[in-house]
Protein backbone atom coordinates (compact mmCIF):
# COMPACT_ATOMS: atom_id res chain seq x y z
CA UNK A 1 0.00 0.00 0.00
CA UNK A 2 1.46 3.37 -0.63
CA UNK A 3 1.44 5.94 2.14
CA UNK A 4 -0.95 8.36 -0.08
CA UNK A 5 -4.63 9.10 -0.58
CA UNK A 6 -7.12 6.74 0.90
CA UNK A 7 -7.78 3.80 -0.92
CA UNK A 8 -10.72 3.12 -2.63
CA UNK A 9 -11.21 -0.33 -0.31
CA UNK A 10 -13.94 -3.74 -1.52
CA UNK A 11 -14.48 -6.83 0.10
CA UNK A 12 -16.34 -9.87 -0.80
CA UNK A 13 -17.68 -11.97 2.23
CA UNK A 14 -15.26 -14.14 3.51
CA UNK A 15 -16.32 -18.22 2.36
CA UNK A 16 -16.82 -20.90 4.62
CA UNK A 17 -14.50 -23.43 3.79
CA UNK A 18 -16.78 -26.26 4.63
CA UNK A 19 -16.66 -27.28 0.62
CA UNK A 20 -14.52 -25.90 -2.26
CA UNK A 21 -16.53 -22.88 -4.40
CA UNK A 22 -19.12 -22.79 -6.29
CA UNK A 23 -20.59 -20.32 -8.82
CA UNK A 24 -22.15 -18.31 -6.34
CA UNK A 25 -19.15 -17.69 -4.42
CA UNK A 26 -17.75 -16.61 -7.94
CA UNK A 27 -20.40 -14.33 -8.74
CA UNK A 28 -19.72 -12.34 -5.61
CA UNK A 29 -15.66 -12.15 -6.25
CA UNK A 30 -15.90 -11.66 -10.06
CA UNK A 31 -18.37 -9.02 -9.04
CA UNK A 32 -15.86 -7.11 -6.85
CA UNK A 33 -13.03 -7.99 -9.09
CA UNK A 34 -14.34 -6.40 -12.05
CA UNK A 35 -15.35 -3.49 -10.01
CA UNK A 36 -11.74 -2.82 -8.30
CA UNK A 37 -10.57 -3.52 -11.89
CA UNK A 38 -12.55 -0.41 -13.18
CA UNK A 39 -11.51 1.89 -9.72
CA UNK A 40 -8.06 0.98 -10.78
CA UNK A 41 -7.89 2.20 -14.13
CA UNK A 42 -9.91 5.11 -13.62
CA UNK A 43 -6.32 5.55 -11.46
CA UNK A 44 -7.00 5.21 -7.92
CA UNK A 45 -5.36 3.12 -5.42
CA UNK A 46 -7.47 0.48 -4.76
CA UNK A 47 -7.43 -2.17 -2.14
CA UNK A 48 -9.28 -5.90 -2.55
CA UNK A 49 -9.74 -8.09 0.21
CA UNK A 50 -11.21 -11.61 -0.04
CA UNK A 51 -10.55 -14.61 2.29
CA UNK A 52 -11.64 -17.27 4.32
CA UNK A 53 -13.96 -17.94 7.19
CA UNK A 54 -12.66 -20.68 9.57
CA UNK A 55 -14.19 -21.50 12.84
CA UNK A 56 -17.22 -22.54 13.67
CA UNK A 57 -19.58 -25.47 13.91
CA UNK A 58 -19.83 -26.07 10.66
CA UNK A 59 -16.24 -26.03 9.62
CA UNK A 60 -15.64 -27.91 12.33
CA UNK A 61 -18.48 -30.26 11.74
CA UNK A 62 -17.24 -30.86 7.76
CA UNK A 63 -13.80 -31.43 9.11
CA UNK A 64 -14.23 -33.99 11.86
CA UNK A 65 -16.91 -36.07 8.97
CA UNK A 66 -14.09 -36.07 6.97
CA UNK A 67 -11.15 -37.39 9.27
CA UNK A 68 -9.99 -34.22 9.51
CA UNK A 69 -8.81 -31.49 12.38
CA UNK A 70 -10.51 -28.56 11.74
CA UNK A 71 -6.99 -26.61 10.96
CA UNK A 72 -5.53 -29.62 8.61
CA UNK A 73 -9.20 -29.17 6.73
CA UNK A 74 -8.77 -25.90 6.19
CA UNK A 75 -5.41 -25.38 5.32
CA UNK A 76 -5.84 -27.95 2.65
CA UNK A 77 -9.40 -26.24 0.74
CA UNK A 78 -7.97 -23.06 1.23
CA UNK A 79 -4.89 -24.22 -1.11
CA UNK A 80 -6.51 -26.49 -3.21
CA UNK A 81 -9.59 -25.29 -3.99
CA UNK A 82 -10.09 -21.51 -2.55
CA UNK A 83 -6.77 -20.01 -3.85
CA UNK A 84 -6.85 -21.95 -7.33
CA UNK A 85 -10.02 -21.39 -7.76
CA UNK A 86 -9.92 -17.10 -7.49
CA UNK A 87 -6.30 -17.35 -9.78
CA UNK A 88 -7.93 -19.69 -12.55
CA UNK A 89 -10.79 -16.85 -12.71
CA UNK A 90 -8.16 -14.02 -12.64
CA UNK A 91 -9.00 -12.75 -9.36
CA UNK A 92 -6.48 -9.96 -8.87
CA UNK A 93 -6.91 -9.52 -5.55
CA UNK A 94 -4.74 -7.45 -2.97
CA UNK A 95 -4.79 -9.77 -0.07
CA UNK A 96 -6.54 -12.58 1.47
CA UNK A 97 -7.39 -12.70 4.97
CA UNK A 98 -7.90 -16.02 6.66
CA UNK A 99 -9.61 -15.63 9.87
CA UNK A 100 -7.31 -18.57 11.35
CA UNK A 101 -4.28 -16.34 11.11
CA UNK A 102 -2.69 -14.66 14.04
CA UNK A 103 -2.91 -11.34 12.60
CA UNK A 104 -6.57 -11.52 12.56
CA UNK A 105 -7.02 -13.88 16.03
CA UNK A 106 -4.89 -11.21 18.32
CA UNK A 107 -6.94 -8.21 17.08
CA UNK A 108 -10.38 -9.74 17.10
CA UNK A 109 -9.58 -10.66 20.63
CA UNK A 110 -8.17 -7.17 21.12
CA UNK A 111 -11.08 -5.41 19.88
CA UNK A 112 -13.71 -7.61 22.16
CA UNK A 113 -12.03 -6.77 25.25
CA UNK A 114 -11.87 -2.82 24.46
CA UNK A 115 -15.62 -3.34 23.70
CA UNK A 116 -15.72 -5.26 26.96
CA UNK A 117 -13.92 -2.60 29.00
CA UNK A 118 -16.32 0.02 27.71
CA UNK A 119 -19.43 -1.78 29.14
CA UNK A 120 -20.89 -2.93 26.08
CA UNK A 121 -20.82 -6.87 26.97
CA UNK A 122 -21.96 -8.82 29.59
CA UNK A 123 -23.30 -12.42 30.62
CA UNK A 124 -25.97 -14.00 30.04
CA UNK A 125 -27.83 -17.24 29.35
CA UNK A 126 -29.09 -17.79 25.11
CA UNK A 127 -32.03 -20.30 24.74
CA UNK A 128 -33.05 -21.00 21.37
CA UNK A 129 -33.04 -22.45 18.04
CA UNK A 130 -29.51 -21.71 16.57
CA UNK A 131 -29.01 -23.00 12.25
CA UNK A 132 -25.27 -24.50 11.51
CA UNK A 133 -26.03 -23.79 7.86
CA UNK A 134 -26.58 -19.99 8.48
CA UNK A 135 -24.42 -19.97 11.79
CA UNK A 136 -26.95 -18.16 13.03
CA UNK A 137 -29.26 -17.85 16.39
CA UNK A 138 -33.20 -18.09 15.33
CA UNK A 139 -35.89 -16.44 16.40
CA UNK A 140 -38.88 -19.02 16.88
CA UNK A 141 -40.77 -16.53 13.92
CA UNK A 142 -37.94 -16.84 11.43
CA UNK A 143 -38.26 -20.75 10.73
CA UNK A 144 -40.25 -23.00 8.48
CA UNK A 145 -42.92 -25.14 10.18
CA UNK A 146 -41.23 -28.14 12.33
CA UNK A 147 -38.19 -25.32 13.04
CA UNK A 148 -36.71 -25.91 9.86
CA UNK A 149 -34.39 -23.14 8.90
CA UNK A 150 -35.82 -21.48 5.84
CA UNK A 151 -32.56 -21.11 3.71
CA UNK A 152 -31.20 -24.36 4.57
CA UNK A 153 -34.35 -26.64 5.14
CA UNK A 154 -32.61 -28.60 7.69
CA UNK A 155 -34.25 -28.68 11.46
CA UNK A 156 -32.35 -25.96 13.68
CA UNK A 157 -30.29 -27.04 17.19
CA UNK A 158 -31.97 -25.51 20.52
CA UNK A 159 -29.19 -24.23 22.55
CA UNK A 160 -29.33 -23.50 26.30
CA UNK A 161 -25.92 -21.79 26.78
CA UNK A 162 -24.47 -19.31 29.51
CA UNK A 163 -22.69 -17.14 26.83
CA UNK A 164 -21.35 -13.83 26.48
CA UNK A 165 -23.76 -10.92 25.12
CA UNK A 166 -22.94 -7.46 22.84
CA UNK A 167 -26.29 -4.75 23.64
CA UNK A 168 -26.69 -4.45 20.26
CA UNK A 169 -30.70 -3.16 21.05
CA UNK A 170 -28.52 -0.25 22.30
CA UNK A 171 -27.81 0.98 19.10
CA UNK A 172 -31.13 0.37 17.08
CA UNK A 173 -31.81 4.36 17.51
CA UNK A 174 -28.19 5.19 16.50
CA UNK A 175 -28.57 2.92 13.09
CA UNK A 176 -31.94 3.61 12.00
CA UNK A 177 -30.57 7.28 12.25
CA UNK A 178 -27.60 6.21 10.05
CA UNK A 179 -29.85 4.85 7.27
CA UNK A 180 -31.78 8.28 7.06
CA UNK A 181 -29.20 10.33 7.39
CA UNK A 182 -27.19 8.05 4.47
CA UNK A 183 -29.27 5.93 1.95
CA UNK A 184 -26.30 5.18 0.17
CA UNK A 185 -24.78 3.10 2.92
CA UNK A 186 -27.45 0.60 2.33
CA UNK A 187 -27.75 -0.70 -1.43
CA UNK A 188 -30.15 -1.61 -3.43
CA UNK A 189 -33.01 0.31 -1.84
CA UNK A 190 -34.99 -2.87 -1.38
CA UNK A 191 -32.02 -3.99 0.92
CA UNK A 192 -32.05 -0.77 2.91
CA UNK A 193 -36.01 -0.99 3.39
CA UNK A 194 -35.80 -4.84 4.85
CA UNK A 195 -32.67 -3.32 7.40
CA UNK A 196 -34.91 -0.28 8.34
CA UNK A 197 -37.80 -2.56 9.16
CA UNK A 198 -36.15 -5.26 10.95
CA UNK A 199 -34.53 -2.67 13.07
CA UNK A 200 -38.07 -0.77 13.82
CA UNK A 201 -39.36 -4.34 14.55
CA UNK A 202 -37.12 -4.77 17.55
CA UNK A 203 -33.50 -5.92 17.51
CA UNK A 204 -32.57 -8.69 21.03
CA UNK A 205 -29.31 -8.57 22.34
CA UNK A 206 -26.49 -10.99 20.69
CA UNK A 207 -24.40 -13.96 22.05
CA UNK A 208 -21.01 -13.42 20.72
CA UNK A 209 -19.89 -16.71 22.38
CA UNK A 210 -19.89 -20.16 22.47
CA UNK A 211 -19.36 -22.75 24.86
CA UNK A 212 -20.18 -26.08 23.52
CA UNK A 213 -17.21 -26.68 21.34
CA UNK A 214 -13.75 -25.26 20.93
CA UNK A 215 -12.84 -24.52 17.56
CA UNK A 216 -13.15 -20.73 17.71
CA UNK A 217 -11.36 -17.64 18.86
CA UNK A 218 -10.79 -17.56 22.48
CA UNK A 219 -13.16 -14.80 24.64
CA UNK A 220 -9.69 -13.39 26.07
CA UNK A 221 -11.20 -13.09 29.71
CA UNK A 222 -13.10 -16.59 29.62
CA UNK A 223 -11.09 -19.13 27.80
CA UNK A 224 -14.11 -21.76 28.16
CA UNK A 225 -15.76 -20.08 25.46
CA UNK A 226 -15.29 -19.28 22.28
CA UNK A 227 -16.20 -16.02 20.02
CA UNK A 228 -19.23 -16.49 18.09
CA UNK A 229 -18.19 -17.20 14.61
CA UNK A 230 -20.07 -14.08 12.96
CA UNK A 231 -18.55 -11.83 15.25
CA UNK A 232 -15.08 -13.03 14.35
CA UNK A 233 -15.63 -13.11 10.98
CA UNK A 234 -16.94 -9.53 10.18
CA UNK A 235 -13.73 -8.18 11.95
CA UNK A 236 -12.18 -9.46 9.67
CA UNK A 237 -12.96 -6.34 7.36
CA UNK A 238 -10.67 -4.21 9.38
CA UNK A 239 -8.57 -6.52 11.21
CA UNK A 240 -6.81 -7.15 7.79
CA UNK A 241 -6.36 -3.83 7.94
CA UNK A 242 -4.46 -3.40 11.07
CA UNK A 243 -7.51 -2.52 12.97
CA UNK A 244 -6.52 -0.95 16.82
CA UNK A 245 -2.73 -0.92 15.99
CA UNK A 246 -0.50 2.34 17.19
CA UNK A 247 -1.10 4.96 14.90
CA UNK A 248 2.69 4.76 13.73
CA UNK A 249 3.02 1.26 13.31
CA UNK A 250 2.89 -0.64 9.68
CA UNK A 251 -0.93 -2.10 11.00
CA UNK A 252 -2.16 1.54 11.99
CA UNK A 253 -0.99 3.34 8.56
CA UNK A 254 -2.70 0.41 6.80
CA UNK A 255 -5.95 1.12 8.52
CA UNK A 256 -5.70 5.49 8.26
CA UNK A 257 -5.39 4.90 4.77
CA UNK A 258 -7.83 2.44 3.86
CA UNK A 259 -10.79 2.58 6.46
CA UNK A 260 -13.42 2.79 6.66
CA UNK A 261 -14.25 0.48 3.67
CA UNK A 262 -15.89 1.73 0.40
CA UNK A 263 -18.12 -1.28 -0.34
CA UNK A 264 -18.58 -4.25 1.36
CA UNK A 265 -20.32 -6.75 -0.82
CA UNK A 266 -22.29 -9.17 0.66
CA UNK A 267 -25.78 -11.81 -0.68
CA UNK A 268 -29.31 -10.82 0.61
CA UNK A 269 -28.99 -13.54 2.89
CA UNK A 270 -26.39 -12.32 4.93
CA UNK A 271 -27.37 -8.60 4.30
CA UNK A 272 -28.41 -8.37 7.89
CA UNK A 273 -25.18 -9.48 9.49
CA UNK A 274 -23.01 -6.87 7.39
CA UNK A 275 -25.97 -4.03 7.96
CA UNK A 276 -27.14 -4.57 11.68
CA UNK A 277 -24.62 -6.14 13.73
CA UNK A 278 -21.45 -5.12 12.16
CA UNK A 279 -21.89 -1.31 12.02
CA UNK A 280 -23.56 -1.28 15.85
CA UNK A 281 -20.07 -3.27 16.77
CA UNK A 282 -17.85 -0.51 14.78
CA UNK A 283 -20.16 1.98 16.79
CA UNK A 284 -19.44 0.39 20.14
CA UNK A 285 -15.65 1.01 19.26
CA UNK A 286 -16.40 4.45 18.48
CA UNK A 287 -15.13 3.71 14.77
CA UNK A 288 -16.18 4.91 11.16
CA UNK A 289 -18.85 3.02 9.48
CA UNK A 290 -18.52 1.58 6.08
CA UNK A 291 -19.38 3.66 3.54
CA UNK A 292 -21.45 1.18 1.71
CA UNK A 293 -23.59 -2.40 2.15
CA UNK A 294 -24.24 -3.44 -0.87
CA UNK A 295 -26.83 -6.64 -1.41
CA UNK A 296 -26.44 -8.93 -4.51
CA UNK A 297 -28.77 -11.29 -5.52
CA UNK A 298 -28.98 -15.10 -5.34
CA UNK A 299 -28.02 -17.52 -8.37
CA UNK A 300 -30.76 -19.80 -8.36
CA UNK A 301 -30.82 -23.66 -10.09
CA UNK A 302 -34.57 -24.54 -10.43
CA UNK A 303 -35.80 -21.88 -8.87
CA UNK A 304 -33.83 -22.42 -5.32
CA UNK A 305 -30.65 -20.89 -4.27
CA UNK A 306 -27.81 -22.73 -5.80
CA UNK A 307 -26.09 -24.32 -2.84
CA UNK A 308 -23.80 -27.36 -2.13
CA UNK A 309 -25.82 -28.44 0.17
CA UNK A 310 -28.66 -28.94 -1.67
CA UNK A 311 -26.14 -30.52 -4.23
CA UNK A 312 -27.26 -27.68 -6.74
CA UNK A 313 -24.01 -26.49 -6.50
CA UNK A 314 -22.09 -25.59 -10.25
CA UNK A 315 -18.36 -25.65 -9.41
CA UNK A 316 -16.85 -22.43 -11.83
CA UNK A 317 -14.59 -25.17 -13.58
CA UNK A 318 -17.82 -26.56 -15.32
CA UNK A 319 -18.45 -23.55 -17.07
CA UNK A 320 -15.13 -21.92 -17.61
CA UNK A 321 -14.25 -25.70 -18.90
CA UNK A 322 -16.53 -25.03 -21.85
CA UNK A 323 -17.26 -21.33 -22.35
CA UNK A 324 -13.98 -20.48 -21.03
CA UNK A 325 -12.89 -17.55 -17.87
CA UNK A 326 -14.29 -14.36 -19.42
CA UNK A 327 -17.02 -15.53 -21.00
CA UNK A 328 -17.96 -16.77 -17.34
CA UNK A 329 -16.96 -13.17 -15.89
CA UNK A 330 -18.67 -11.23 -18.88
CA UNK A 331 -22.26 -13.51 -18.45
CA UNK A 332 -23.35 -13.26 -14.86
CA UNK A 333 -22.81 -9.53 -15.09
CA UNK A 334 -24.37 -9.06 -18.32
CA UNK A 335 -27.46 -10.77 -17.40
CA UNK A 336 -28.62 -10.54 -14.23
CA UNK A 337 -29.39 -7.06 -12.84
CA UNK A 338 -27.13 -6.23 -9.81
CA UNK A 339 -29.41 -6.75 -6.85
CA UNK A 340 -31.88 -9.22 -8.10
CA UNK A 341 -31.99 -12.91 -8.06
CA UNK A 342 -31.18 -14.46 -11.50
CA UNK A 343 -31.85 -18.45 -12.78
CA UNK A 344 -28.40 -19.99 -14.28
CA UNK A 345 -29.23 -21.64 -17.65
CA UNK A 346 -26.81 -23.27 -20.26
CA UNK A 347 -29.00 -22.09 -23.14
CA UNK A 348 -29.10 -18.62 -22.46
CA UNK A 349 -25.37 -18.36 -21.22
CA UNK A 350 -24.82 -20.18 -24.91
CA UNK A 351 -26.92 -17.86 -26.77
CA UNK A 352 -25.09 -14.83 -25.09
CA UNK A 353 -21.83 -16.16 -26.22
CA UNK A 354 -22.73 -16.38 -29.43
CA UNK A 355 -24.23 -13.62 -30.11
CA UNK A 356 -22.59 -11.19 -28.10
CA UNK A 357 -19.20 -12.12 -27.61
CA UNK A 358 -18.35 -14.22 -30.74
CA UNK A 359 -20.78 -12.11 -33.20
CA UNK A 360 -20.59 -8.92 -32.17
CA UNK A 361 -17.50 -8.53 -30.42
CA UNK A 362 -14.95 -11.29 -31.52
CA UNK A 363 -15.78 -11.23 -35.25
CA UNK A 364 -15.57 -7.46 -35.47
CA UNK A 365 -12.09 -7.59 -34.14
CA UNK A 366 -11.40 -10.89 -36.05
CA UNK A 367 -12.11 -9.04 -39.44
CA UNK A 368 -10.81 -5.82 -38.63
CA UNK A 369 -7.43 -7.44 -38.09
CA UNK A 370 -7.94 -9.41 -41.49
CA UNK A 371 -9.18 -5.91 -43.18
CA UNK A 372 -5.82 -4.55 -42.19
CA UNK A 373 -3.49 -7.37 -43.33
CA UNK A 374 -5.51 -7.64 -46.57
CA UNK A 375 -5.60 -4.16 -47.39
CA UNK A 376 -3.20 -2.19 -45.37
CA UNK A 377 -0.25 -4.50 -45.46
CA UNK A 378 -1.20 -5.06 -41.52
CA UNK A 379 -0.22 -1.65 -40.69
CA UNK A 380 -2.38 0.63 -38.60
CA UNK A 381 -3.60 3.26 -41.39
CA UNK A 382 -3.57 6.70 -40.38
CA UNK A 383 -5.11 8.64 -38.39
CA UNK A 384 -8.88 9.48 -39.18
CA UNK A 385 -11.98 11.16 -36.88
CA UNK A 386 -15.37 10.24 -37.34
CA UNK A 387 -17.44 12.61 -35.36
CA UNK A 388 -20.40 10.03 -35.00
CA UNK A 389 -18.59 7.79 -33.09
CA UNK A 390 -16.61 9.98 -31.55
CA UNK A 391 -19.52 11.28 -29.84
CA UNK A 392 -20.98 7.37 -29.60
CA UNK A 393 -17.47 6.88 -27.65
CA UNK A 394 -17.90 10.21 -25.25
CA UNK A 395 -21.43 8.71 -24.09
CA UNK A 396 -20.63 5.28 -23.69
CA UNK A 397 -17.51 5.89 -21.24
CA UNK A 398 -19.84 8.15 -19.53
CA UNK A 399 -23.12 5.81 -18.96
CA UNK A 400 -21.18 3.08 -18.35
CA UNK A 401 -18.44 5.20 -15.73
CA UNK A 402 -21.05 6.02 -13.63
CA UNK A 403 -23.39 2.80 -14.06
CA UNK A 404 -20.22 0.91 -13.11
CA UNK A 405 -19.39 3.21 -10.31
CA UNK A 406 -22.73 2.72 -9.08
CA UNK A 407 -22.69 -1.33 -9.39
CA UNK A 408 -24.84 -1.42 -11.92
CA UNK A 409 -22.44 -3.80 -14.27
CA UNK A 410 -25.19 -4.70 -16.16
CA UNK A 411 -25.87 -1.23 -17.45
CA UNK A 412 -22.28 -0.89 -17.79
CA UNK A 413 -22.04 -3.55 -19.87
CA UNK A 414 -24.88 -2.82 -21.62
CA UNK A 415 -23.62 0.53 -22.49
CA UNK A 416 -20.23 -0.58 -24.02
CA UNK A 417 -21.83 -3.50 -26.17
CA UNK A 418 -24.36 -1.01 -27.80
CA UNK A 419 -21.34 1.11 -28.52
CA UNK A 420 -19.85 -2.25 -30.46
CA UNK A 421 -22.84 -3.02 -32.40
CA UNK A 422 -22.30 0.86 -33.31
CA UNK A 423 -19.04 0.08 -34.73
CA UNK A 424 -20.55 -3.38 -36.19
CA UNK A 425 -23.09 -1.43 -37.76
CA UNK A 426 -20.57 1.61 -39.35
CA UNK A 427 -18.47 -1.27 -41.02
CA UNK A 428 -21.55 -2.73 -42.18
CA UNK A 429 -22.42 0.67 -43.83
CA UNK A 430 -19.31 1.44 -45.08
CA UNK A 431 -18.85 -1.56 -47.00
CA UNK A 432 -14.79 -1.75 -46.62
CA UNK A 433 -14.55 -5.03 -48.80
CA UNK A 434 -16.70 -2.35 -51.10
CA UNK A 435 -13.89 0.26 -51.38
CA UNK A 436 -11.23 -2.03 -51.60
CA UNK A 437 -12.48 -2.83 -55.10
CA UNK A 438 -11.23 0.73 -56.43
CA UNK A 439 -7.72 2.45 -55.60
CA UNK A 440 -9.14 5.97 -55.89
CA UNK A 441 -11.15 4.85 -52.53
CA UNK A 442 -7.79 4.07 -50.77
CA UNK A 443 -7.95 7.32 -48.80
CA UNK A 444 -11.70 6.64 -47.65
CA UNK A 445 -11.22 3.07 -47.35
CA UNK A 446 -8.17 3.85 -44.55
CA UNK A 447 -10.41 6.05 -42.54
CA UNK A 448 -12.85 3.08 -41.96
CA UNK A 449 -10.65 1.04 -40.90
CA UNK A 450 -8.52 3.77 -38.53
CA UNK A 451 -11.95 5.05 -37.34
CA UNK A 452 -12.72 1.15 -36.85
CA UNK A 453 -9.72 -0.05 -35.06
CA UNK A 454 -10.10 2.79 -32.42
CA UNK A 455 -12.94 2.07 -31.75
CA UNK A 456 -11.96 -1.44 -30.69
CA UNK A 457 -9.14 0.01 -29.08
CA UNK A 458 -11.96 1.63 -27.23
CA UNK A 459 -13.61 -1.50 -26.49
CA UNK A 460 -10.71 -3.43 -25.05
CA UNK A 461 -9.91 -0.70 -22.55
CA UNK A 462 -13.70 -0.35 -21.49
CA UNK A 463 -14.19 -4.29 -20.97
CA UNK A 464 -10.84 -5.05 -19.84
CA UNK A 465 -12.15 -4.90 -16.12
CA UNK A 466 -14.68 -7.44 -17.18
CA UNK A 467 -12.50 -9.38 -19.51
CA UNK A 468 -8.88 -8.98 -18.77
CA UNK A 469 -7.31 -11.89 -20.84
CA UNK A 470 -9.39 -11.39 -23.63
CA UNK A 471 -8.82 -7.76 -24.07
CA UNK A 472 -5.56 -8.06 -23.31
CA UNK A 473 -4.89 -10.55 -26.71
CA UNK A 474 -6.38 -8.04 -28.64
CA UNK A 475 -4.83 -5.37 -27.48
CA UNK A 476 -1.23 -7.03 -28.72
CA UNK A 477 -2.93 -8.31 -31.79
CA UNK A 478 -3.80 -4.30 -32.23
CA UNK A 479 0.28 -3.65 -31.62
CA UNK A 480 -0.66 -1.24 -29.34
CA UNK A 481 1.09 -2.72 -26.22
CA UNK A 482 4.24 -1.50 -28.31
CA UNK A 483 2.73 1.96 -28.46
CA UNK A 484 0.47 2.67 -25.79
CA UNK A 485 1.59 0.31 -23.00
CA UNK A 486 -0.04 -2.31 -21.28
CA UNK A 487 -3.66 -2.25 -21.46
CA UNK A 488 -3.82 -2.66 -17.88
CA UNK A 489 -2.13 1.27 -17.68
CA UNK A 490 -4.85 2.70 -19.97
CA UNK A 491 -6.75 4.88 -17.96
CA UNK A 492 -10.19 4.94 -18.38
CA UNK A 493 -10.66 8.91 -18.09
CA UNK A 494 -8.57 8.93 -21.58
CA UNK A 495 -10.51 6.24 -23.35
CA UNK A 496 -12.73 8.50 -25.31
CA UNK A 497 -9.63 10.83 -27.00
CA UNK A 498 -10.15 10.05 -30.86
CA UNK A 499 -6.67 9.10 -32.25
CA UNK A 500 -5.13 7.38 -29.68
CA UNK A 501 -3.94 4.30 -31.37
CA UNK A 502 -1.12 5.35 -33.06
CA UNK A 503 -1.07 4.76 -36.77
CA UNK A 504 1.86 2.82 -38.30
CA UNK A 505 1.98 -0.26 -35.90
CA UNK A 506 1.92 -4.02 -37.11
CA UNK A 507 -0.71 -5.83 -36.01
CA UNK A 508 -1.31 -9.71 -35.76
CA UNK A 509 -3.87 -12.16 -36.01
CA UNK A 510 -3.88 -13.85 -32.95
CA UNK A 511 -6.35 -16.74 -31.48
CA UNK A 512 -9.74 -16.32 -31.89
CA UNK A 513 -11.30 -14.28 -28.95
CA UNK A 514 -14.60 -16.60 -28.30
CA UNK A 515 -14.26 -20.15 -30.66
CA UNK A 516 -17.17 -21.32 -31.94
CA UNK A 517 -19.09 -23.10 -29.05
CA UNK A 518 -19.41 -26.42 -31.63
CA UNK A 519 -15.60 -26.42 -31.75
CA UNK A 520 -15.27 -26.88 -27.71
CA UNK A 521 -17.66 -30.08 -27.11
CA UNK A 522 -16.24 -33.23 -27.12
N1 LIG B 1 -18.83 -16.95 6.03
C1 LIG B 1 -20.00 -16.21 5.80
C2 LIG B 1 -19.68 -14.78 5.42
C3 LIG B 1 -18.89 -14.03 6.44
S1 LIG B 1 -18.52 -12.42 5.90
C4 LIG B 1 -17.96 -11.66 7.25
C5 LIG B 1 -20.79 -16.86 4.67
N2 LIG B 1 -20.11 -17.64 3.85
S2 LIG B 1 -20.74 -18.46 2.64
O1 LIG B 1 -19.62 -19.14 2.05
O2 LIG B 1 -21.82 -19.27 3.08
O3 LIG B 1 -21.37 -17.44 1.67
C6 LIG B 1 -20.63 -16.41 1.19
C7 LIG B 1 -21.37 -15.62 0.15
O4 LIG B 1 -21.74 -16.43 -0.94
C8 LIG B 1 -22.65 -14.96 0.67
O5 LIG B 1 -22.62 -13.60 0.28
C9 LIG B 1 -23.73 -15.68 -0.07
O6 LIG B 1 -24.81 -14.84 -0.35
C10 LIG B 1 -23.01 -16.06 -1.34
N3 LIG B 1 -23.70 -17.12 -2.02
C11 LIG B 1 -23.85 -18.42 -1.62
N4 LIG B 1 -24.69 -19.04 -2.49
C12 LIG B 1 -25.09 -18.15 -3.45
C13 LIG B 1 -25.87 -18.22 -4.60
N5 LIG B 1 -26.49 -19.32 -4.96
N6 LIG B 1 -25.96 -17.11 -5.37
C14 LIG B 1 -25.27 -15.95 -5.07
N7 LIG B 1 -24.54 -15.85 -3.99
C15 LIG B 1 -24.52 -16.90 -3.11
O7 LIG B 1 -21.98 -16.61 4.55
Amino acid sequence: MSAESKSFYLTTPIYYVNDAPHIGHAYTTVAGDVLTRWHRQRGESVWYLTGTDEHGQKVLNTATANGSSPQEWCDRLVETAWKPTWASLNIAYDDFIRTTEPRHMERVQRFLSGLKDQGHIYSGKYEGPYCIGCEEFKLPGDLLPEGLCPIHSTPCEILSEENWFFRLSAFVPQLLQHYKDHPEACQPASARNEVVAFLEGGVQDLSISRSSFDWGIPVPWDTNQVIYVWFDALLNYATAVGLGDALGSVGGKDFAQTWPADVHLVGKDILRFHAVIWPAMLMAAELPLPKKVFAHGWLLVGGEKMSKSKLTGIAPADITDHFGVDAFRYYFLRAIPFGSDGSFSWEDMGARYTSELANDFGNLASRLIAMIEKYCEGVIPAVAGNATLEAALAATLSAADSAILNLDFQSGINAIMDFCKRVNGFVTEKEPWVLAKDPNNKAELDAVLYNTAEAIRALAVLLHPVMPATTETLWNSLGADRTLGSIADQRIGNVAKWGTLPSGSKVTKGAVLFPRLEEKVD
